[in-house]
């Protein structure tokens, strides 16, 4: 069972030249999962919350592509707040964790690379539930 101590920010690889920046995710290589899914969030109102849930199985690379906004994670007992703005960065969110996403920046794009495909049965999406699940694991 991972803590958001376990959810670090790494640092991705940057091609950088005067004509721009590129940023380059291979499977395996710089990311420590196969990427599944790839999905992005844009055009988010602002003062609008996302997230509100955690996953079992999921894990996830967030960069911010553009702009910035804030991930609060929270593993039942520990909070911790991560501003992203840095596209040559990524937050590694491990399973198990709950997130709120919020503060997204006008014309901001949260790029999100997933271990998994679509699943809603991989969702804890109620808080208190969440706990149970945390708390009935951690006991095991
Ligand atoms: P959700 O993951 O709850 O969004 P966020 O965490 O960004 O607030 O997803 C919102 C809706 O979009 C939900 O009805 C499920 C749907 N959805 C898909 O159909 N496929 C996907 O890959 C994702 C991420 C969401």
């Amino acid at each position: 069972m991972y803590n958001v101590s376990d959810c670090k920010i790494v640092d991705l690889s940057q091609v950088h030249n005067d004509a721009g920046n590129i940023t380059v995710l291979e499977n395996n290589k710089n990311i420590p999962f196969n990427i599944k899914r790839i999905y992005y969030l844009y055009d988010v109102p602002m003062g609008t919350d996302r997230g509100g849930h955690g996953h079992y199985e999921l894990q996830q690379y967030i960069v911010a592509a553009s702009g910035s906004f804030t991930f609060v994670l929270d593993d039942g007992v520990s909070r911790k707040k991560i501003f992203l703005n840095d596209p040559s960065k990524a937050l590694h969110i491990q399973p198990g964790i709950w997130r709120e996403i919020k503060d997204f920046s006008s014309g901001s794009i949260c790029l999100v690379l997933a271990s998994h495909e679509y699943s809603e049965s991989d969702y804890i999406r109620d808080y208190e539930e969440y706990l149970k699940y945390r708390n009935d694991t951690s006991i095991i």
